[in-house]
């Protein structure tokens, strides 16, 4: 282990969180787990520290950072105006995993924006991540822990080889609870834009009454040169080198049938399903999703990164119904497949 190692799986030492607050005071960067993914974290405030994420990710300097802060107190040092709606969200959501994009105060560096005139914030409810925050006492920039187009990390073992060394600090405190990403939203003219879908699920935000927008994009495929709400849209993400295929139907018995005629033709594949679906499939190479949407949210970033160990032609995903966190898991599994997808009436 080049990287400095805690591990927190058992006995929550609070001075390595200490320690880790200590590198992110020196501008040093450290990996950390929250309640979604882990991240990879610096001190927001300073540009040069900020820098190291970028550079340990591989990450394109226009996608912006998610500012992590665990009191109200450093949210207004860092936006122009709180409104109504944020008010209403902050006060069901956070801590949680919801990212909210507010306008900024100049004290936010650049480079954390990639440049854009907004910040996206978020309250982690992650008893670790909230007192490294805290003991740092600084705002922390950090996106997910993987190197740029990979699957996020969710658990040590899975992202130890791309970045060790590359951190100055790794906190592990074993299997995060959550597994996707947070849900990022803007508030535009009273609604809801959704940007990425995640756990907090547009259900929950229009059981306050508010209005909510999905963008359409969260599903489509987008160009690199098209405008789009969020940078991170039009990336790369989470795609293994074999060539992957997501298969839906509501109907569960045809969504197998679709496979397994997928499987007849092409002989040499690796399925990822449910639990309950995997004795019907006609192949020895299966990958088990669990059952539940939260088993699957769980389990699938740790999943695709194993696929490619199997040397298969192809690896056919089963996809969910895009509702409640479901629609969080299509949208990761979407990117992974590239938008190779069949959806089966
Ligand atoms: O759950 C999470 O959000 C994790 C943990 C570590 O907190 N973080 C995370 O960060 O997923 P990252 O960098 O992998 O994804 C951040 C997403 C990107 O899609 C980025 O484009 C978008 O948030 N984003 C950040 N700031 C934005 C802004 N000002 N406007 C629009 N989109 C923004
Ligand atoms: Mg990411």
């Amino acid at each position: 282990m080049k990287s400095k190692y805690a591990d927190l799986k058992l006995n929550v030492d609070i001075n390595k969180i200490k320690e880790a607050s200590i590198c992110i005071k020196k501008g040093k960067i450290v990996l950390f787990p929250t309640e979604t993914v882990y991240g990879i974290g610096a001190n927001a405030l300073e540009k040069k520290a900020v820098d190291k994420i970028f550079k340990a990710k591989g990450r394109a300097s226009d996608n912006p950072l998610i500012v992590h802060i665990c009191n109200l107190e450093m949210l207004n040092s860092l936006v122009e105006e709180v409104g109504e709606i944020e008010k209403k969200l902050i006060n069901k959501f956070w801590p949680g995993p919801l990212t909210i994009i507010f306008n900024r105060k100049e004290c936010v560096p650049n480079n954390v924006t990639a440049g854009l005139n907004t910040v996206g914030i978020r309250m982690p409810s992650n008893k670790i991540a909230n007192k490294l925050i805290e003991l740092a006492n600084l705002p922390i920039a950090a996106p997910s822990a993987n190197i740029s187009g990979r699957p996020s990390g969710t658990k040590i073992e899975d992202i130890i080889e791309e970045l060790d060394g590359k951190v100055d600090y790794i906190l592990d405190s074993g299997m995060v609870d959550i597994g996707v990403e947070s849900t990022v939203i803007r508030v535009i003219k009273n609604k809801v834009h959704i940007l990425r879908p995640g756990k907090i699920t547009v259900q929950d935000i229009e059981d306050l009454g508010i209005n909510v927008i999905i963008e359409k994009q969260i599903m489509e495929e987008c160009s690199s040169k098209e405008k789009v709400m969020s940078p991170g849209m039009k990336y790369r993400h989470y795609a293994p080198n074999t060539k992957c295929l997501l298969v839906y139907s509501e109907d569960e018995n045809k969504m197998i049938e679709e496979i397994n005629k997928q499987i007849e033709n092409i002989g040499n594949v690796l399925v990822l399903g449910r639990t309950s679906h995997l004795d019907k499939y006609n192949t020895n190479n299966k990958l088990d999703m669990g059952e539940s949407l939260e088993d699957i949210s769980k389990n699938i970033f740790t999943l695709l990164r194993k696929v490619d160990k199997y040397k298969v032609s192809l690896v056919i995903i089963e996809g969910v119904k895009k509702e409640g966190l479901g629609l969080a898991i299509m949208n990761r599994l979407i990117r992974a497949c590239e938008h190779n997808y069949i959806e089966i009436n």
